[in-house]
């Protein structure tokens, strides 16, 4: 398979990858209305922090494309909804946020009427899906070199191309290794209980030949100890300015692991997904869904009706855990609040 395109533009619509139903099958959903957006984001078709930002914006870009013909007034109120919509889709990654408030203040000062607004912030939505791919391609070769050769990677959730624009963060950091002539192998921790590990990650390593071994999360604690993980690398939803990073539920287990067994544990982690408007990881909000996603799986239920379920989708791993933090200006080891604050200067 050629490059994935987790999302695209195709004439006056965007298409999303539905995520909900891989590997078994590959469809695109069309998307015409920020609304629409909203939903897929929160149904999980797309999922990632990059490229629920990326969707984001090009929901932003579809409302105003259908209130074009409307007068400025009405645009900028429907305007409004949508965003409000688009912002209350997952709370957790700060890309979301991000990409809806760089639309936001792109609009606020385009002194044009709503036909010409919806091209430029169609445009605005193109440029942050191409940067985001030049951002993860930065970030991997960066990655790649602390990766060794014949480097066993352990990683938790899917941080590849379909939860970016494409490449990947965490699985971009593997394909810029491979790409420059290492050789990596992959072990995918399944993820309960979405399972993006065994259903995304699996497979997108599987389309491309890079050797991947699938485990359930209740595993990587012996493959550890028994010597079989060399470097974890993982990605993010949200990294607070003294570098804890909110990232799939099980990502705090896998990081105290790697503390235990002095293996590097690596996150890599676009600018955008740092939030400098946060001191701790304390602050981060976790987004909790629904219990039949702990319950079962798609449509069967396996779990006694009744009981009572807690379902987390994320969990904050402390800097300290943080070996470094692969970003699109170089590793950032043993991430602070001095030294993230500093990628900022200039
Ligand atoms: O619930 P998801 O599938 O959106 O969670 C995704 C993750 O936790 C990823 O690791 C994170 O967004 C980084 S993706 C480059």
């Amino acid at each position: 398979m050629k490059n994935i395109e987790t999302l695209r533009w195709n004439e006056d619509h965007l298409e999303m990858i539905d995520q909900r139903i891989l590997p078994e099958n590959f469809e695109y959903i069309s998307y015409y209305t920020a609304k629409s957006v909203a939903d897929g984001i929160y149904s999980m078709v797309v999922r990632g922090a990059p490229a629920i930002g990326c969707a984001a914006a090009y929901g932003v870009a579809l409302e105003a494309l259908c209130l074009s013909k409307a007068n400025l007034e009405d645009f900028l109120v429907g305007m409004e909804v949508a965003f409000k919509i688009l912002l209350e889709s997952r709370p957790t990654a700060i890309n979301l946020f991000w990409a809806v408030d760089r639309m936001k203040n792109l609009m606020a000062e385009t002194n044009e009427e709503p036909e010409a607004i919806a091209l430029i912030l169609l445009k605005e939505a193109h440029k942050i899906l191409r940067e985001d791919i030049e951002i993860n391609k930065t970030m991997g070769s960066f990655g790649a070199e602390v990766l060794s050769n014949n480097s066993s990677v352990l990683t938790h959730c899917n941080a590849g191309a379909l939860a970016t624009a494409g490449h990947g963060t965490a699985l971009g950091v593997v394909r810029s290794a491979v790409e420059s002539g290492k050789s990596i192998s992959v072990i995918a921790d399944e993820t309960r209980p979405f399972l993006q590990g065994a259903r995304l990650t699996a497979w997108e390593m599987v389309q491309e030949k890079i050797p991947v071994t699938l485990i359930s999360d209740n595993m990587s604690g012996h493959l550890m100890k028994t010597g079989k993980v060399d470097a974890v690398v993982v990605g993010t939803d949200r990294v607070a300015g003294n570098g804890d990073v909110a990232n799939k539920i099980g990502t705090y287990m896998v990081a105290v692991l790697a503390k235990r067994h002095n293996i590097p544990f690596y996150v890599a982690c676009p600018l955008s997904t740092i939030d400098l408007s946060i001191s701790s990881g304390d602050e981060i909000p976790i987004e909790e869904r629904s219990a039949n996603e702990v319950t079962g799986f798609r449509d069967y239920q396996w779990a006694s009706k009744g009981v009572s379920v807690r379902n987390p989708a994320f969990d904050v791993t402390p800097a300290d855990l943080v070996t470094g933090l692969i970003t699109e200006k170089g590793v950032i080891f043993s991430p602070n609040a001095k030294k993230i604050s500093k990628l900022f200067e200039g």
